[in-house]
C-alpha cells in the first residue's frame, strides 16, 4: 500500500470542459435519433453521470459488467457478469468508458454489443492511452488522450480505490 497520487493530471475544472465539448458534439450528432447511452462499469459510473447531464437531448442509459479473461486461457474473450435487460435493435448506441487502453476489452465488447444489432453503435472514451494499444481501436468521441502512466480518480480505480476523487491524478505505486 505504498502508492500514492503523484500529480494531478486532469483538474476538476478540465474535466468540466471535456465533458462540456463531448456534450455539445454528441447532442448534434444525436439530434433525433433513439440514443442510449451503455456505460462499462464500473469505471464509467462517473463520467456518464455527468455526460448523460450535459446532453441537451433525451437519451436512456444502461450499464454492462464485463470482466476480461485478459491474463488466463482466453485472451480477449469476454465474460459478461451483468447483461442488458432488453433488445437493442431500435437503438443508437454509444458505449461509454473511462479508458482507452490495450483495446482489448472494448473490441471484445463492441463485437458482442455490434451481435444485438443495434441501429448504430459507437464508442466515447474519457480517456484515451493510444501508445498502449494492442488491438486496432479508435474510440468515435475521445476526452483526452493521456500519456502512458497509470492514473486514477473520476472512476477509475486501483484495486477498487480511489474512484471517487473528483479529478485525474497520476499513480506512483511505490514499492
Ligand atoms: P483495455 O483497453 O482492454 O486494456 O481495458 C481498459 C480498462 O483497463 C479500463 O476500462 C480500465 O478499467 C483499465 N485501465 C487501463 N488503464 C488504466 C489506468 O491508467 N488506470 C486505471 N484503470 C486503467
Ligand atoms: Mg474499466
Amino acid at each position: 500500500m505504498g502508492e500514492r497520487v503523484r500529480e494531478v493530471l486532469i483538474s476538476q475544472a478540465e474535466i468540466e470542459a471535456i465533458v462540456t465539448g463531448l456534450a455539445a458534439r454528441i447532442s448534434r450528432d444525436y439530434e433525433g435519433r433513439q440514443l442510449i447511452l451503455i456505460g462499462i462499469l464500473k469505471g464509467a459510473y462517473v463520467f456518464l453521470a455527468d455526460l448523460a447531464r450535459a446532453l441537451t437531448i433525451p437519451c436512456e442509459v444502461e450499464f454492462l459488467r464485463v470482466s476480461s479473461y485478459r491474463n488466463q486461457s482466453h485472451p480477449g474473450e469476454l465474460e459478461v457478469l451483468t447483461d442488458l435487460s432488453m433488445p437493442l435493435e431500435q437503438y443508437d448506441v454509444l458505449v461509454v468508458e473511462d479508458i482507452l487502453d490495450s483495446g482489448r476489452t472494448l473490441s471484445a465488447m463492441l463485437r458482442y454489443l455490434g451481435e444485438k444489432k443495434p441501429r448504430s453503435l459507437k464508442l466515447c472514451a474519457f480517456l484515451d492511452k493510444p501508445s498502449r494499444r494492442q488491438t486496432p481501436l479508435e474510440a468515435d468521441y475521445v476526452g483526452r488522450e493521456i500519456p502512458d502512466a497509470f492514473v486514477v480518480g473520476y472512476g477509475l480505480d486501483y484495486a477498487q480505490r480511489y474512484r471517487s476523487l473528483p479529478y485525474v491524478g497520476i499513480l506512483d505505486l511505490g514499492t
